[in-house]
């Protein structure tokens, strides 16, 4: 059997990934850190885009495959793990006939699914990265001095971009109350939830700047940019740890990222704002307060 290379250069990625967060942690600064999270994101997401559902979907359950297939035995299953027809839904062929069942779920729906489907995943995917890129510019780029035109300009770009990212995975998900793998209606209002948590952040960091609050926008894009991260990256290291030790709840492993993956990185971000700035919300609040 031949061997998954681009699964194994993914987890290659993601171990040099995890070192230079500790280097972070080390050297209090976590730029190379962010900068390959959003290239390795970069590099999934364009994969989709190019090679579409049938080649990304199978590469992405193959991540997890490994994990969740952990001190199993090779035709092992657990009620959270499904089989798929002719084994088609991850990389690793023979390797692992088991897959996550919301795996086994997500390529079905995308792969076997209309072709409406597929276009919205596409322009979620598309301008959801699109956001996710221009909200780090506009992080290293403050909208004070010089930048302030450029600085408005991609915030607006920014702001269509997640808006309309988000209306699609709100759409996505009104159709999951049929899909039990991904814990039906739970999974549903799971990912309005998600979507409410994120696209409020950025409402509140575009209102807060409109008013001229330059304080409070800061606080909100970073808190926005925090619920970001953790709708796309949380989420998915998550689902390493949760799925192998929780498959014997089927969806309980999913529907934890799903509920929890944007407020928990919103609040790491608050978390981070207030260690390293030094400047609480109250703080902040003072210094807006005419004297
Ligand atoms: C507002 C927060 C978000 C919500 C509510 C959300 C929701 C969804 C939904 C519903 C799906 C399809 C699942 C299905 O219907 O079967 C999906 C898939 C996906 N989303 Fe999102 N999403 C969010 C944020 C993001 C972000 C920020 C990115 C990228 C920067 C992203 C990239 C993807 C990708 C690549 C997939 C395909 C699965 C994968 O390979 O990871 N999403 N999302």
């Amino acid at each position: 059997m031949s061997l998954p290379w681009d699964v194994l250069a993914v987890y290659a990625a993601l171990a040099v990934w995890a070192g230079l967060l500790v280097l972070g942690f080390r050297r209090r600064t976590f730029g190379p850190f962010f900068g390959m999270g959003i290239a390795i994101l970069l590099v999934l997401n364009v994969r989709y885009l190019v090679s579409g559902v049938g080649v990304a979907i199978p590469a992405f359950v193959g991540i997890y495959d490994v994990f969740d297939n952990l001190g199993l035995g090779r035709d092992e299953g657990a009620p959270a793990l499904a089989q798929c027809v002719d084994n088609a839904c991850s990389v690793w062929g023979d390797r692992y006939t088991n897959h996550p069942s919301w795996g086994v779920a997500f390529y079905d729906r995308f792969v076997n699914g209309p072709q409406s489907r597929r276009t919205m995943l596409y322009t979620h995917i598309f301008f959801n990265s699109i956001a996710f890129v221009l909200m780090h510019v506009q992080l290293a780029r403050p909208g004070t001095g010089p930048n302030r035109s450029q600085h408005r300009l991609i915030g607006k770009i920014s702001f269509a971009a997640i808006t309309v990212g988000t209306f699609f995975a709100v759409w996505l998900s009104t159709e999951h109350g049929s899909v039990s793998e991904y814990g039906g209606n739970l999974s549903m209002v799971g990912f309005w939830s998600m979507s409410a948590v994120v696209y409020g952040s950025a409402i509140k960091s575009v209102i807060t700047a409109r008013s001229g609050d330059v304080a409070q926008h800061r606080v909100w894009a970073i808190r926005y940019a925090g619920a970001m991260w953790g709708a796309f990256w949380l989420f998915r290291v998550m689902l390493v740890i949760t799925g192998p030790l929780l498959r014997n709840y089927e969806s309980a492993s999913l529907l934890i990222s799903i509920w929890f993956s944007a407020p928990l990185g919103l609040l790491v971000a608050e978390t981070f704002r207030r260690r390293f700035s030094g400047v609480t919300s109250s703080n902040a609040e003072r210094q807006l307060t005419p004297a």
